[in-house]
Parts: structure tokens; C-alpha cells; sequence
């Protein structure tokens, strides 16, 4: 069992492989937060972590604080009513009180997750616990889910929000955590960035008041991932504790650390506050975004690996799990916009026999679209550019050994298209004033019900028609004016997060009438990686910058949360188109297969020896593919902290390893040297390239010396294999 409730106690136990999360119910009725960590005896009573506290006892304390908010770690913090630290929800009464009292009425273990009605995906789930809160002056039910995955070491936990009362309320905040820990010896890691260089890795140490990310573009965004992590300063790659928060939500949002005066610490997550109110008329729900948290001991490896076992059992589509991908070659940085039928062609017979299985016509194939200034929602082949229509294309593919795959852009619009001319008032805009231009583009008012029924249908024409079997939906910009006609202006706040519900609702719509389509996510690049994007989207493309040594840093970061299945990575041309940077061929291979495999660069400027070198490059990849999608991660250096930059991927069993070493500038000196993480101890393993014989734990604890490198940016890989599994080995082999 992992929910258990004490009824004596009043306490609630939730107990995953590794972690206990332990709360109460006051004699007050606050739910009132007890322990998160590592896993307790089965029935510890915690209940005497709570010393309520009465003015009586702070009766010469004069800092205005009301005393019960002293002692109470709530497990859904109010505004207004005492709590002076930012809280989980804030709302506006009918008469414009900010006020909210929040207090135990009732709970149920549900055996199933319950189903989520307004669309927003979460985790595939069991067991669940229902906590009901209720304000009983408001009639407003605050009803807390929480769900244990045990295998995993995860628990994920959303708020839904009930108006039973005779009046509206307005909701001015309603994220999904709030997590109140006593003590605040805590750094918090972060996933920042930009355009091109997503989820970089930051750790910011705690201080009294707030450390935190979040934005409000509309979208996950390059800039602040929808993830924070809680560690100790003692917390390494495989040693100390560490709390991360990944929140499955793909609009604006929050992740904040507020350390108070009395040093404790306060975890929120959710919608971004900014831009955000909705109104709750009597009878309605409102229902956050689920938010997934995972403890570990163990360090951060173990927490990304608990991510990435999560994401790839509970909610990646089941169809792609665990199943190889198409090789792709995507034509974006070899052709950008500047493509013929003509050259596609070309381009199509050259990687004949490659081993490439799937080709993408990616931007520029339909409309007027010759540039980003134009043609976007003309969803109409260009028959300038493309005579014989996407058909002649998708044909060539098949003659060529090949499958076709398509990119799209359904949210957005160009001012000049005709989609535009005949319907200026689809984007979102503010009224009176001019649209905010991005990329040359505006973003389809999609909380409009005419508009998304339009866009369902023409998206539904554009892929039956096209004969693909992969598409790659984009989405280049961000929300601006966040103002949609179709709401009344009390209803303006709720635009951005009815937005991302319309993105779902297609995205819903698309993925399950072409089920056998394989659908990328990419938005600007990797502006758009988020735990509820993979519920449609097997594979989001990481990065627009393909330079692979940059891409260390994107990859280790977003590896912190998404498993590398997930993790769409090309080799591409050099000089690289965005920095002009020359990495050997074998160093882009090896980067790029640290995720689901494939290729983009200008054809006609290969050299002929890297384009020989691309079938044994495949080859190599389908040898270590099963790894990718199944296996476990392990790091060991990383481009953020160091010159170098290594990873193990273990098979589940251990009996199997593909280990990457990369070195950035070559400091010629002694050969590198590694150590291997994550193979059992007791265990022998063959080293192929080195043609050394180990065991697991002098892999882990001495290491192997490379070796030595002679150029920049060079690569090494290893494939590691198990010679035997019996621990009596050890006696027969000495070691070295
Ligand atoms: C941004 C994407 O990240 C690129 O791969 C490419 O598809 C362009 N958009 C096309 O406009």
C-alpha cells in the first residue's frame, strides 16, 4: 500500500521505493505538512513534529505574525489570513475579499486516477489520493490529488479548485504545489536559457526571500524550463538529497523558493500568477496542471533517472516507447527556405543507401512562404517550388528507400498570407492597437472556437494528403498582447492558460486520428520541452544549435528531467551554420547519438568521406539504440564544470554499456581518464576498444585511462559488455 491514513493520528502516509511523504490534519482541520525525504518504518507517527503554537507562547513577540502560522506547514497555502509568505492560491470573493480558509473536510483513496476534464494531459496513474479542503464561508473546495509511483520514486500532486457557492469567485493564483520544509539548507537548481541554448544547469544557494524561474511567454520557453529542483549543498552527480519539481505544463508558470524570517523554506509551482485569473462561476471547476516530484538520496543522477523511468513508463504515447525511431534527415539547415522540387530530389537520391530511412521537408513548402515574412497558414503546397506537390516528393522518398515527414506550424500566421487577409481579427491582439510582431508572425487566437475547428481541419487535410509518417509541429513565437475578442473583458486573464488547453485539444485531436504518425515536438528549437508535450510528442527537437559541443551543455541539462529517448539530436554540417565552429564528424556522431538519431546539412557542401562515413555511423548507432530508449543514464563530467564531458548509458540488467567521453580543447597533456558509473560492482566487463577485462566497481572507483586525444573537440566512445555475472570471478581474475 502505498497511501495510507491513520485515522487516530489523523495522518496521511505516502510511501514510494526510496521516499515517505508524511502530513496530518490539525485539531484545528489544516492539512498541515509533517515530512518529505527519505523512507520512514512503515507506520511512523510524525504527528509530534507539530507544536501548535498560540499567542499565549509568543506573547512578547511582536512581529505580526498571527502565532498558528509559526508552527503550520500547510500543505496548500493561503493568502490573507495569516500567512504572510506567497501562497498556492489567492482569489477575489464576490464582495473582493482576498480571503481563504482552507480546512480538511474529507478524503478518499481512489483505486484509479481520476480523469481530468478540462484536457490538460497528466501521468497515466493508480492509487490516488483526494484530500477535500474547504473554505466553509465560500462553499469553495480545494481537493488536493496526490499519486504515488512507487517503481519510480515519483509522486506527482494537482489542486482542483470547486465553486459550490451561489457567486463567482475570481482565482488570481491556483498553482499545483506548495511545499513547506522547516529548515532551508538548500540550493535550488534551475534549467535556464535562451534561443539555442536551452536548460543550461544553474544552482543558486537559498536566501531569506525568493530565488526561483518562471515566465510568462505563453509557453514553456528556451528561457526557464518548468523545472526547479530543491538539493543540499552536499548533493553531487550520485551522492546527497535533492527534491525536483517538474511541472507538466506547457504555458507560462512559476517555480519559487521563498526562505522566511524563521529560515524555512516554501516550494511553489504552477501557472504563472502573471497574466493569469479565472473566473469560477457557481457549479465550475478549475483544475491545475500536475506537477511531478521526485526525492532522491542519491543524488542527481538518480533523480534524472527516476525522471526519465517516469516519463518513459507513465507519459510518453505507449506505442512509441521503447521502440526504435526512424533515422531522419530534416532539410531545414541545409535548405532553409531556399529549396526546388529540383534539389529535394537531390538531396533524397544522395542519401540513397545511407541507412537515413525517413526524409522531412521541413519550413517553406506551402504558401508564398520563401522567407519567414510570408506564407504562413497558407496550408497550400507551393507549386512554384514543388511542381508535382508533396506528393512527388513522398513518392521520391519511397523510390529512394525512404519514408517522407512534413513540418507544420498550426498556431501561428503571418500578416501577409492569405489566411491573414481573410481573417485580421483571428490573432491574438489588443484592441486599438497595432500586433506585436515575432518572427514576422502572430499567433492564432486558438481560445476562439471557430478558429481551432478551422485549424483542426485544415491540419486533419494537410496530413492525410501529404503520405507522411512523421511530423514535426513548431510553434516560433511567443504571446504578446495575451486579449482574445472571443472573452468578455472580466474573462481577459484567462487567455494565456485557455490558449495551451486549445493546443492540447489539437494536439489530442491530431495524435489520435493518425496514431501511427509520428508526431516531434519543436517550438524555436527546444522552446517548448515540457512534461506535458510528451504526452503527444514521443520526441521534442532539443536544440536549435547543432553545434556539438554546445549541445553538451543543452543535453546534460535537459537530461536532468527528459530521458534521452525524448531528446531529438542531429548531426549537422560544419562549419556549424550558427557559430561557425569545426568539430570532427566522429565527435557530432557521437553527441548526437546520445538521443533519438538523425541528420540536417547541406548536401551539396558534404565531402565525400563524411558521406561514406554515414551508413557505419548509423550502423553504430542501431547498435547502441536500445540503450537510448531503455537504458539508464549516468554522468560523469559535463561542458558546464569542466574541459570534458562523459556519460554511460547501462542497460537495466547492467549487463551492457555505451560510455561517451568528449574533451572540448585538447590540453595536451596526459592521456584522459574516466571512471564509469552505474555497472554492478561484482561483475566483469570487457572494455571492446581498450581490450581490458574490469570489474564494475574498478570501472566506477579507478577508473580506465583513453587513449590520448589529438585534436579539439575529439571523442572517444566505449562499448562495455558483461563477461560474466558470477561474483566468484573475482577470485580467478586479479585485479588490475
Ligand atoms: C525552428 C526550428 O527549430 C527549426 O528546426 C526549423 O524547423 C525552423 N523553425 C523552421 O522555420
Amino acid at each position: 500500500m502505498s497511501i495510507t491514513y491513520h485515522a487516530a493520528r489523523k495522518q496521511f502516509t505516502l510511501a514510494g521505493r526510496n521516499f515517505s511523504y508524511i502530513f496530518h490534519v490539525t485539531d484545528e482541520a489544516y492539512l498541515n505538512h509533517l515530512y518529505y525525504g527519505a523512507k520512514l518504518s512503515d507506520g511512523a507517527d510524525l504527528t509530534y513534529r507539530y507544536q501548535k503554537c498560540t499567542e499565549n507562547d509568543y506573547a512578547g513577540q511582536i512581529d505580526g505574525t498571527p502565532a498558528k502560522y509559526t508552527s503550520l506547514m500547510p500543505e496548500y497555502s493561503q493568502s490573507n489570513y495569516g500567512d504572510f509568505r506567497a501562497a498556492a492560491i489567492l482569489i477575489e470573493d464576490g464582495d473582493g475579499a482576498p480571503v481563504i480558509d482552507l480546512r480538511y473536510s474529507g478524503h478518499e483513496i481512489l483505486p484509479q486516477k481520476p480523469r481530468i476534464a478540462s484536457g490538460i494531459p497528466v501521468a497515466r496513474g493508480g492509487e490516488t489520493l483526494a484530500v477535500t479542503l474547504t473554505d466553509a464561508y465560500l462553499n469553495v473546495d480545494v481537493v488536493l490529488y496526490y499519486t504515488v509511483y512507487e517503481d519510480c520514486g515519483i509522486l506527482t500532486r494537482r489542486a482542483e479548485i470547486r465553486n459550490r457557492g451561489r457567486k463567482p469567485i475570481r482565482l488570481k493564483r491556483a498553482l499545483s504545489v506548495s511545499l513547506d520544509f522547516p529548515d532551508a539548507d538548500f540550493e535550488l537548481l534551475t534549467l535556464v536559457g535562451n534561443h539555442a541554448c536551452e536548460r543550461q544547469v544553474r544552482k543558486t544557494p537559498l536566501t531569506v526571500g525568493f530565488v526561483g524561474v518562471g515566465n510568462s511567454r505563453g509557453m514553456s520557453s528556451h528561457h526557464h524550463s518548468p523545472f526547479a529542483a530543491l538539493m543540499r549543498p552536499d548533493c553531487r552527480e550520485e551522492s546527497g538529497e535533492i527534491y525536483g519539481c517538474s511541472l507538466m505544463y506547457s504555458g507560462s508558470h512559476l517555480e519559487q523558493a521563498e526562505v522566511d524570517h524563521g529560515n524555512r523554506t516554501r516550494l511553489l509551482c504552477g501557472i504563472q500568477p502573471q497574466n493569469f485569473t479565472w473566473v469560477l462561476e457557481p457549479g465550475e471547476a478549475f483544475e491545475t496542471p500536475e506537477a511531478v516530484l521526485c526525492y532522491s538520496s542519491c543524488g542527481m543522477g538518480a533523480m534524472s533517472r527516476s525522471y526519465h523511468d517516469f516519463f518513459r513508463q507513465y507519459v510518453l504515447p505507449p506505442r512509441f516507447v521503447g521502440q526504435p525511431r526512424p533515422i531522419v534527415f530534416n532539410s531545414w539547415e541545409g535548405m532553409h527556405f531556399g529549396f526546388s522540387q529540383e534539389s529535394l530530389m537531390h538531396a533524397i537520391e544522395g542519401m540513397r543507401g545511407s541507412g537515413i530511412e525517413l526524409f522531412v521537408l521541413d519550413d517553406g513548402w506551402f504558401g508564398r512562404r520563401n522567407s519567414a515574412t510570408a506564407g504562413l497558414g497558407d496550408w497550400t503546397v507551393n507549386t512554384q517550388k514543388l511542381p508535382g506537390g508533396l506528393r512527388a516528393v513522398a513518392d521520391c522518398c519511397r523510390e529512394n528507400g525512404m519514408r517522407f515527414g512534413l513540418w507544420i506550424e498550426p498556431e501561428m500566421v503571418n500578416p501577409d498570407s492569405n489566411l491573414y487577409r481573410a481573417h485580421p481579427d483571428w490573432i491574438i491582439r489588443a484592441p486599438g492597437r497595432a500586433p506585436v510582431l515575432s518572427r514576422n508572425q502572430c499567433v492564432l487566437d486558438l481560445t476562439r472556437r471557430e478558429v481551432l475547428d478551422f485549424i483542426k481541419s485544415e491540419m486533419y487535410r494537410v496530413i492525410s494528403e501529404s503520405g507522411a509518417s512523421y511530423i514535426k509541429w513548431d510553434a516560433n513565437r511567443h504571446l504578446t498582447e495575451n486579449w482574445s475578442a472571443g472573452l468578455s473583458p472580466e474573462r481577459q486573464g484567462e487567455v494565456q492558460h485557455r490558449y495551451i488547453l486549445a493546443v492540447y485539444e489539437l494536439a489530442e485531436y491530431l495524435t489520435s486520428s493518425f496514431p501511427d504518425i509520428l508526431f516531434e515536438g519543436c517550438s524555436g528549437g527546444g522552446g517548448r520541452f515540457d512534461g506535458a508535450m510528451l504526452h503527444y510528442f514521443p520526441q521534442i527537437w532539443v536544440s536549435d544549435d547543432t553545434d556539438a559541443h554546445e549541445r553538451t551543455g543543452i543535453q546534460y541539462g535537459t537530461g536532468m528531467c527528459f530521458p534521452l529517448c525524448a531528446q531529438s539530436c542531429h548531426v549537422s554540417g560544419v562549419p556549424n551554420i550558427r557559430n561557425g565552429r569545426v568539430i570532427p564528424l566522429r565527435t557530432r556522431a557521437a553527441i548526437a547519438s546520445l538521443g533519438i538519431y538523425g541528420y540536417e546539412f547541406d548536401c551539396n557542401a558534404l565531402p565525400p568521406e563524411e558521406r561514406a562515413q554515414i551508413p557505419a555511423d548509423i550502423a553504430a548507432y542501431r547498435r547502441i539504440e536500445d540503450l537510448v530508449l531503455n537504458g539508464d543514464l549516468y554522468r560523469m563530467k559535463n561542458t558546464a564544470e569542466s574541459n570534458e564531458f562523459s556519460v554511460a548509458l547501462v542497460s537495466k540488467d547492467r549487463s551492457r554499456a555505451y560510455a561517451v567521453y568528449y574533451q572540448a580543447l585538447n590540453p595536451h597533456k596526459n592521456a584522459p581518464q574516466v571512471r564509469i558509473n552505474g555497472l554492478d560492482d561484482h561483475r566483469l566487463y570487457r572494455i571492446e576498444e581498450l581490450n581490458l577485462v574490469l570489474y564494475g566497481d574498478v570501472l566506477r572507483s579507478v577508473g580506465i585511462q583513453l587513449p590520448r586525444m589529438h585534436q579539439d573537440f575529439d571523442v572517444c566512445t566505449l562499448h562495455i559488455e558483461a563477461v560474466s555475472d558470477a561474483a566468484e570471478k573475482r577470485e580467478e581474475m586479479p585485479e588490475p
